[in-house]
């Protein structure tokens, strides 16, 4: 499709989004098995406990203000709620003790995501990734003209050595100044399943703290996937390393542990940001939906009704998670150069090919699952920068999020039909 003349730089660079691309091809192809679709599982969406939290807000002394504009940042009483929450996450009652000054709820974290972008990138301006990591993140940041560097990942997450190197890598070519952020998907990322490790955690935000003394750089973590915990180790937040509270922004999100639909997201910022932050959400839309944040704030109100629900979800997802590994055994171990490993928590599994095979939406391998064998994934190249010379071009995400698990064992049947066929196609 040729674009239109009159269109903004801003949203000729935000073009093309593959998210768009990807949705298509699911709605095109509605008899596939979508291993892409980064949806939850909708059979286990609260509707009772909305049902319940809805008559009880409309019959109770708020009913008509929550139909009413609010404030831009979100009222008062819901920031409280959620600190409140967010105290219980990270395990300490002082978090409660913050100012909900420093809270911005947004209609999901994604809106926050956009809108820190927007507050802090010049064109030219510099945001260190993991790689892989977030591709809806890695729009935005092109939107805005960002240079998005990959600092080493593995299996414990983004590297400390490596983040270390790259800054001083950027301090000896002069870029220093233009380093904004250090972007992290600190639990069970979107798309690897990898969580930073413990050990690594402290380090890295030292690591920012250290050369936010020279440079303007700070570090986001999106704890998107923070609750969707199945196994392994509990977590401390980034965020709850950095002593001053000025050099860690923190991004959480109602939509995989609760519901998507509702929209709810809530930001812990710096001081200075709060302020930047509001005024340009205040032109987007002068405050999220509040009668979605007063239903999350009901439920977290009610007792141990958020966390019993949290935790029947964890149940259910860790069985798909289970049956997801269980048939990439049976039908992948038997192919040489097929690798994945087990993530404790969120919606992924992140598998790697032989590197003979593609996986990219051209690739063959994408056009005969899709139309041969009728499943869908999502090519693990849309997840590095686009930009990189050496991004990885035979990785793919695989979720198991959505469909219940035999259907997931029988999408893994179809996909390594697939993968086998093109391994004989080119032997
Ligand atoms: C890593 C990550 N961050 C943020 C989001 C945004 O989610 P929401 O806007 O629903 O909070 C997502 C959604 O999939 C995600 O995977």
């Amino acid at each position: 499709m040729t674009q239109s003349p009159q269109l903004s730089l801003f949203a000729r660079r935000a073009a093309g989004q593959a998210i768009g691309d990807l949705m298509k091809v699911g709605v095109e192809h509605p008899d596939c098995l979508s291993l892409a679709a980064g949806f939850v599982d909708e059979s286990g969406l609260p509707a009772d406990l909305i049902r319940s939290s809805v008559c009880r807000i409309l019959n109770g002394p708020d009913r008509q203000a929550v139909l009413q504009y609010g404030t831009t940042p979100g009222t008062a009483a819901v920031r409280s709620v959620f600190l409140r929450h967010l105290a219980r996450l990270e395990d300490n009652p002082d978090v409660d003790r913050l100012s909900p000054d420093r809270i911005v709820l947004t209609t999901g974290s994604q809106q926050l995501l956009c809108l820190l972008t927007q507050a802090l990138f010049e064109p030219g301006d510099i945001c260190l990734v993991a790689a892989p990591t977030y591709f809806v993140y890695l729009g935005v940041l092109e939107a805005v003209g960002a240079r998005v560097i990959p600092v080493p990942t593995d299996e414990d997450g983004l590297h400390p050595d490596g983040l270390e190197q790259t800054l001083q890598r950027l301090d000896a070519q002069g870029d220093l100044p233009r380093v904004r952020l250090v972007y992290a998907v600190s639990y069970y990322d979107n798309p690897a399943g990898v969580s930073i490790a413990a050990n690594r955690r402290e380090q890295i935000v030292r690591i920012v703290c250290r050369w936010a003394d020279r440079c303007p750089v700070r570090l986001l973590e999106d704890a998107a996937y923070r609750e969707l915990h199945y196994d392994g180790p509990e977590l401390n937040s980034l965020w709850s390393y950095d002593e001053s509270g000025q050099n860690v922004i923190l991004t959480q999100t109602f939509s995989k542990s609760f519901s998507p639909g509702l929209r709810v997201g809530f930001s812990v910022l710096p001081d200075d940001l709060v302020r930047p932050v509001c005024d340009l959400k205040a032109n987007e839309d002068f405050g999220s939906p509040r009668f979605s944040q007063a239903i999350m704030a009901d439920v977290l109100e009610q007792g141990s009704a958020y966390a019993d629900h949290v935790q029947q979800i964890r149940n259910r997802y860790r069985i798909r998670r289970d049956a997801m590994l269980a048939a990439a055994d049976e039908y992948f171990s038997s192919m040489d150069g097929v690798s994945w490993r087990k993530p404790d928590g969120g919606l992924y599994v992140w598998m790697t090919l032989p590197e003979s095979v593609q996986t990219g939406f051209d690739s063959p391998l994408f056009t005969h699952a899709v139309e041969a064998c009728r499943v869908i994934y999502v090519p693990g190249e849309l997840c590095y920068p686009s930009t990189w010379n050496e991004r990885p071009a035979n990785r793919m995400r695989l979720s198991f999020g959505v469909l219940p698990p035999e259907q997931i064992r029988e999408g893994m049947r179809r996909l390594a039909q697939a993968v086998r066929d093109i391994l004989e196609q080119s032997a």
